[in-house]
């Protein structure tokens, strides 16, 4: 079977105040022995897993968009002889990438681009410390257009403490201008690691602005999972399905078979050694859960064969209870919202 490539790119030009991701600003000078090392494990696991091919591909980050488009020539040799029934190649980019990477970038074959926007008022992204301005933004969203792409995705990041009614409706105002197909939105986590830890005051509780985003989002864009809106991702279909996937890179997650692996994370430590991992093992009835809970968070929902009869029972009362519904053999849920406390109900 087809599987799914996920790489990861750890650089980045400055560190976002909210920002836990595996990335780094000061590690510049280890770009040109990163691909060496992404090439020896994509090699290595290529050959490990019998893989012949990818379904999906997606270059994340840190920011993908920092490194040069030589990087990118390199990167994309040593993919193409298994890209031949690739639907979709997605890489994140900063929204201050010039005409001309985006360009290169289309014609290297990537077709969907993601662009770490969070928002077009010039005051929060200072204070989520972004080195782009709405404006600079805007720009690089319509010169991704007139690259070629069709597929173009937002980041938006809502319920900050500068957050209120005026700002969100002027950043929806801005995306209903601009040639995007996609809207990933995501309320503010504080997490550990960032300089905003622990910090809570960065954060806006406010429960009835949250629900009237988000509505006002679902009015231009189709809820296809929490996060998610627009043209559907398959990349991420294809996580939520469970589907098996490479992680390349430092920091990367893969899962193959019963086993999920990590690379090391310390980007020095993975260029010495990127086919270093650590093994998690899955039972069979961890990744039933797992496909319980993915499935009911997002559209791809889950084959009803997986349950035994005690949950398929459970299955039952929420459907009578009108919380899920089935489908072509696929039950899903009526609201991605109650995934969690669903998934605990039917596997318990
Ligand atoms: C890898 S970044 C996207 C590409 C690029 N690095 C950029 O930021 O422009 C992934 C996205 O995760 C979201 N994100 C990261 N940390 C977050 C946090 N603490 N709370 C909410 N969203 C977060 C941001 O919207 C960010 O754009
Ligand atoms: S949000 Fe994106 S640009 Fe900011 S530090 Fe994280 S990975 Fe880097």
């Amino acid at each position: 079977m087809a599987k799914l490539l996920y790489i990861h790119i750890p650089f980045c030009d400055s560190k976002c105040n909210y920002c836990a991701f595996n990335s780094y600003t000061n590690l510049n000078h280890l770009k040109k022995d990163y691909f060496n090392a992404i090439k020896k494990q994509f090699l290595n696991d290529v050959e490990k897993f019998e893989i012949k091919e990818f379904e999906t591909v997606f270059i994340g980050g840190g920011t993908p968009s920092t490194m040069h488009i030589s990087f990118y020539e390199k990167l994309f040799k040593l993919l193409e002889p298994f890209l031949k029934n690739t639907k979709e190649i997605t890489i994140e980019s900063n929204p201050n990438a010039s005409y001309e990477w985006l360009k290169e970038i289309k014609n290297l074959g990537v077709n969907r681009i993601s662009f770490g926007v969070q928002s077009f008022d010039d005051d929060k992204l200072k204070f989520l410390n972004r080195n782009h301005s709405s404006a600079l933004a805007i720009q690089t969203i319509q010169n991704a257009k007139k690259a070629g792409f069709e597929n173009i995705n937002l980041d938006i990041i809502y319920s900050t403490a500068l957050d209120n009614k005026k700002l969100l409706q002027n950043d929806l105002k801005i995306i209903d201008s601009l040639p995007v197909t996609h809207i990933s939105a995501y309320s503010l986590m504080i997490e550990e690691n960032t300089k905003w830890e622990k910090d809570y005051s960065k954060r806006k509780e406010d429960e009835e602005l949250e629900i009237w985003f988000i509505k006002e989002i679902k009015k231009r864009f189709n809820q296809y999972e929490i996060s998610n809106f627009g043209k559907p991702c398959l990349h991420n279909l294809g996580y939520w399905e469970h589907k098996e996937y490479l992680g390349i890179g430092a920091g990367a997650v893969g899962f193959i078979k019963n086993f999920r692996y990590y690379t090391q994370t310390n980007v020095n430590e993975y260029i010495k050694n990127p086919t270093h991992y650590e093994y998690e093992y899955l039972t069979n009835n961890d990744i039933k859960k797992e496909k319980v809970l993915l499935g009911l968070r997002s559209i791809t929902g889950f084959e009803e064969n997986i349950l035994n009869k005690e949950e398929k029972k459970r299955v039952e009362i929420l459907i009578n209870e009108k919380k899920v519904f089935k489908k072509e053999g696929k039950i899903h849920s009526h609201d991605f919202l109650l995934a969690d406390a669903l998934s605990v109900y039917i596997i318990s």
